[in-house]
């Protein structure tokens, strides 16, 4: 059991370099988005604010990891690209609030938006 509990997910957002900037992503409600994101995955995930995860071209990028529970049915961490409106935003709520990773499913949407990490990413990352 963790502090968080059995099904949290945790959610990565990342914030820096081009993910959420108006320079890379104009006209995008950067704020706006993450305050959604928080909102409606609020007792299913913890949203973290991450520094660049290394795949700026696949801004903006958001990375979900397993609750402990998804971890132990088998889920791994899913990286996912162009986070960039409601849309998106809420595709990420609605598998979260299913369980995420390792439970169920991928849902299709979810499989579209997904890459795989560099290896450099992830050793960065550490996720
Ligand atoms: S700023 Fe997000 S991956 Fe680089």
């Amino acid at each position: 059991m963790t502090a968080y509990g059995e099904h949290v997910c945790i959610v990565r957002v990342c914030r820096d370099c081009c993910c959420g900037t108006e320079r890379k992503h104009p006209g995008v409600d950067h704020d706006g988005l993450l305050a959604r994101l928080e909102a409606d995955t609020r007792g299913h995930a913890r949203v973290l604010r991450s520094d660049c995860l290394l795949a700026c071209d696949e801004s903006n990028v958001v990375v979900v990891t397993p609750s402990p529970a998804g971890r132990r049915a088998g889920g791994r961490p899913v990286w996912l690209r162009a986070v960039l409106d409601d849309a998106a935003v809420d595709e990420i709520t609605r598998w979260v609030r299913l369980g995420g990773p390792g439970v169920g499913p991928v849902p299709d949407p979810i499989g579209r938006r997904a890459f795989a990490p560099s290896g450099l990413a992830l050793s960065w990352a550490a996720v």
